[in-house]
């Protein structure tokens, strides 16, 4: 499958005030696991409609390879452009059986008796279905249910899977599994996907590279690590993971490394930087992950004042005073209410230019 170009993407919906997709550009590469993220209205369904030829962008241009999807000239209709698509909603027909629904994409494209059946034969093997052939969907579990609805989406060999906050539907062990079982699937038919959803746990578990959406806007773009470890804007911390931030002045800043002061408490904290944008007096916000922290803690520590503690099973949720900020914090030691030191990693905070977000 060549590759899917998206270029300066815009939909702006009849009558609505700002666009729904906002200049958005991506390339998926051939075999790519690509995962729009992005909290609700943030535009990851329109941008996924627009690849699949369901609502016409307002601008920009959409190819896979040399093949144009969609630019200010063309307009390719759904059904030319071979892609395999799974909604939240499975959407199987309740009154046929397994096979019928798979059945239907293929007599739509008009293939013979013995290839429609050797292709379901193939596709439930790959979905781990093979003896569910002639059940009808109210006779599986959601978890089976989605399975199909997956097969129906492969088994006419789409060049381009998109998928539609497919497991939105499971509870939430049967999401593990199937996130797990997903990406073997993915990996083993080799196609290429582009995958949205709102749960980042699932986005980094799942992704080759995720675009983070806000406001029709793509934030960053980056694999997993890259979008957890070195996030490009507070927005971006806070987003994937649970982040503190607190105001924050420059005092000295070399070799990757930044001296400063928080402004709520006078503390002075060194801090790594792979960035050497910062200056003597720049305001910048300082990010922590709530996970980051030392507790307690001693050289380069904020002193604090521990107000709540929460017992969550396989952690502590803490709840902290520092100079009027409130700090959340997790971690597995058991510390007890009152004043302390919060020990900040060097290399585990980070240093964003300007004020609080
Ligand atoms: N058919 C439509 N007509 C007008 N506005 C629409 C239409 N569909 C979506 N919108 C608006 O466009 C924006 C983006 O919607 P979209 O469905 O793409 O969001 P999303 O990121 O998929 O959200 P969710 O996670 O809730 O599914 C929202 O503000 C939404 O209200
Ligand atoms: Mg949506």
């Amino acid at each position: 499958m060549p590759e899917l170009i998206v270029e300066h993407l815009t939909k702006r919906y009849p009558g609505a005030g700002r666009a729904a997709v906002d200049d958005v550009s991506f390339t998926v590469a051939d075999g790519e696991f690509f995962t729009l993220l992005g909290p609700s209205g943030c535009g990851k369904s329109t941008t996924l409609a627009a690849i699949a030829g369901l609502e016409a962008p307002s601008g920009g241009r959409i190819a896979a390879g040399s093949l144009v999807y969609s630019d200010g000239s063309t307009f390719l209709a759904p059904e030319e452009r071979n892609l395999g698509m799974v909604f939240q909603s499975y959407a199987l027909w309740p009154h046929m059986t397994v096979a019928a629904n798979l059945e239907l994409p293929l007599k739509l494209r008009k293939l013979p008796r013995e290839e429609r059946d050797r292709r379901i034969d193939d596709v439930l093997g790959q979905v781990g279905l093979s003896d569910c052939r002639s059940r009808f969907p109210h006779q599986m579990s959601g978890g089976q249910q989605q399975r199909v609805a997956l097969a129906r989406a492969l088994v006419y060999s789409p060049t381009l899977l998109l998928l539609d906050e497919p497991l939105s539907n499971l509870d939430a062990q049967l999401r593990q599994q199937a996130r797990a079982w997903l990406k073997e699937l993915q990996r083993s038919v080799g196609i290429t996907t582009v995958y949205v959803t709102h749960d980042q746990a699932e986005a980094l578990t799942l992704s080759d590279r995720i675009a983070v959406l806000r406001d029709g806007k793509v934030l960053q773009l980056g694999t997993p690590e890259e979008i957890y470890e070195r996030p490009a804007i507070p927005a971006v911390a806070d987003f994937i993971g649970r982040c503190n931030f607190l105001p924050a002045t420059v005092l000295s800043a070399r070799d990757g490394s930044v001296r400063l002061r928080v402004q709520a408490t006078g503390t002075e904290l060194s801090v790594d930087v792979r960035d050497g944008s910062h200056r003597a007096g720049d305001e910048v916000t300082l990010g922590i992950r709530t996970e980051r922290f030392a507790l307690p803690g001693s050289e380069n520590a904020l002193p604090v004042k521990l107000t709540k503690r929460l017992y969550s099973g396989s952690w502590y949720e803490y709840e902290l005073d520092c100079g009027g900020h409130t700090l959340f914090a997790r971690h597995t030691a058991r510390v007890d209410p009152g004043e302390l030191m919060l020990g900040v990693p060097r290399d585990g905070a980070y240093v964003f230019a300007g004020g609080l977000p």
